[in-house]
């Protein structure tokens, strides 16, 4: 077995010999620190935008398109009678009411106490929630009765060749 193993032969060979340890340490926490820098611009670059998007969203100043959704022909839906359909999404469940000739309101129909479904007693002209006998002013979705605090949030909606489409929601202040 030759002894030459484990054994630096010259001096040139060991490669630690160039390492001033003080620079190096130096040069470390100038390093770290320049990496913590640099990890906190990029949070706050990566994470500004999406706060002002959510900011945005938030305070309604949005100007959100939402695709245009057939809710029904004009022909299918009476007058005093209500549809129900979803929007935007097929998780929003929203209910359109016609109440006059050309006169249709609609709103995302999750009550704004604790998401019951709230629906349209046509009788006697409501729209009413069944959990806590929450109720809701129909021309404007605003609560008149019960424990909400807050109106339906309203969906627009458009008459076109016969049809009625959704085609926005109402942007509330916060
Ligand atoms: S959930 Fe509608 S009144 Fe409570």
């Amino acid at each position: 077995m030759s002894d030459k193993n484990n054994k630096i032969p010259f001096n040139e060979d060991n490669y630690t010999h160039n390492i001033n340890r003080n620079n190096e340490r130096k040069l470390d926490r100038r390093g770290f620190m320049k990496t913590l820098v640099g990890a906190a611009g990029v949070f706050a670059i990566s994470s500004l935008p999406w706060g002002a998007i959510a900011a945005k969203e938030l305070t309604g100043l949005s100007d959100k398109k939402y695709p245009k959704h057939k809710i029904t022909d004009v022909n299918s839906i009476g007058i005093g009678e209500a549809v129900d359909f979803a929007f935007p999404s097929e998780h929003d469940s929203a209910i359109l009411i016609r109440l006059s000739e050309n006169k249709y309101v609609a709103y995302q129909n999750a009550c704004t106490h604790l998401r019951c479904p709230v629906f349209w007693e046509k009788a006697s002209g409501e729209m009413l929630c069944p959990c806590h006998h929450g109720k809701f002013d129909v021309k404007t979705g605003e609560p008149i009765a019960g424990p909400p605090r807050r109106p339906l949030p309203e969906i627009h909606v458009k008459v076109e060749n016969g049809a009625v489409y959704a085609v926005g929601v109402k942007r509330y202040e916060a």
